[in-house]
């Protein structure tokens, strides 16, 4: 079993115990991280962190926790539970009080919990073997603050359980106005005429630290023109390649679309060579 930190220290995963009336078990009144660690190096930890820090902010949670002090929790996690590939999970909620109600409590006393999760990274080896996954396109039917990393994921779980429903990968979510925003866990890169395209970072996505990773080794490398902007579901339909990112799935070529082939229905040559860079930087 599993040791975790929960509000200071360090206990096996069993011990670890949170209160019922915790406002992230009431109210989903929380935010979190996924920061992926590879050979035991996490991958753009400062990004994660500073994510966390946005998403504090955001829903008005202050936490006095410095960035040496996480750290210091993440080495003794990820020292205790070996693992080659792993991912550290971060939830702070806004904590528990004696009574339920919606408003913030006048003094706060957040519930601080860290765990690490087992990782099966989707790039290992040769590029060769990645298998691409599947999608369906469905209906954005999630709040206006996408931006905000919340544990209130009713939404994403939703739209991810009507994919695996369909028997595919991945739902890529499509809003009112017909513009593609992201993936129910992931964000959307698309390629047409050997441009690299993705949606803007707005309140309607998640700016994902994969996503920022890849755009920012596209566009040093300079092989493919790359463009923020919004995506139309029709667009989306006529790609020669789809893409999506997170820090679980890396960067996973999507091959069929709602059922129809993408491209080639094979991984596409701009994701090889796109990849390739992602790999290298990853290897460090
Ligand atoms: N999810 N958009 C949404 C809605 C997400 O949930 C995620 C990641 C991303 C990609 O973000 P990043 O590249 O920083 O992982 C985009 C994580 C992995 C999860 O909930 O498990």
């Amino acid at each position: 079993m599993s040791d975790v930190y929960l509000n200071g220290e360090i206990l096996p995963l069993e011990k670890a115990q949170v209160s019922v009336l915790d406002r992230g078990f009431l109210f989903g009144d929380g935010v979190y991280e996924v920061i992926p660690v590879f050979h035991g190096y996490p991958l753009r930890l400062e990004e994660h962190l500073e994510r966390l820090s946005a998403s504090l902010t955001a829903i008005h949670l202050p936490v006095e926790i410095t960035v040496l002090e996480w750290h210091a929790i993440f080495d003794q996690l990820l020292s205790r539970n070996a693992g080659q590939h792993q991912a550290l999970y971060i939830q702070i909620s806004r904590g528990s009080y004696a009574s339920r109600q919606h408003g913030f409590p006048a003094e706060t006393r957040p519930t601080v919990f860290v765990m690490t999760m087992p990782l099966a990274p989707r790039i290992t080896g040769s590029l060769d073997d990645v298998k691409g996954g599947t999608a369906i396109t469905a209906p954005d039917q999630r709040w206006q603050r996408c931006d905000i990393k919340s544990t209130s994921l009713l939404g994403n779980v939703m739209h991810h359980q009507l994919a695996l429903n369909s028997g595919a990968t991945e739902a890529i979510l499509v809003d009112a106005e017909g513009r593609v925003t992201e993936g129910s866990s992931s964000n959307v890169f698309i390629v047409r005429d050997e441009t690299i395209i993705t949606p803007p970072r707005s309140h309607k996505i998640l700016s994902g630290i994969t996503r920022a990773l890849v755009l920012e080794l596209a566009v040093n490398d300079g092989a493919y023109r790359c463009e923020e902007r919004d995506v139309s579901v029709d667009e989306l339909k006529n790609a020669d390649e789809i893409w999506v990112t997170s820090s679980s799935k890396e960067m996973l070529p999507i091959i069929e679309l709602n059922g129809i082939q993408v491209g080639k229905g094979e991984p596409g040559s701009v994701w090889r060579h796109v990849a390739g860079l992602y790999q290298t930087y990853k290897a460090g």
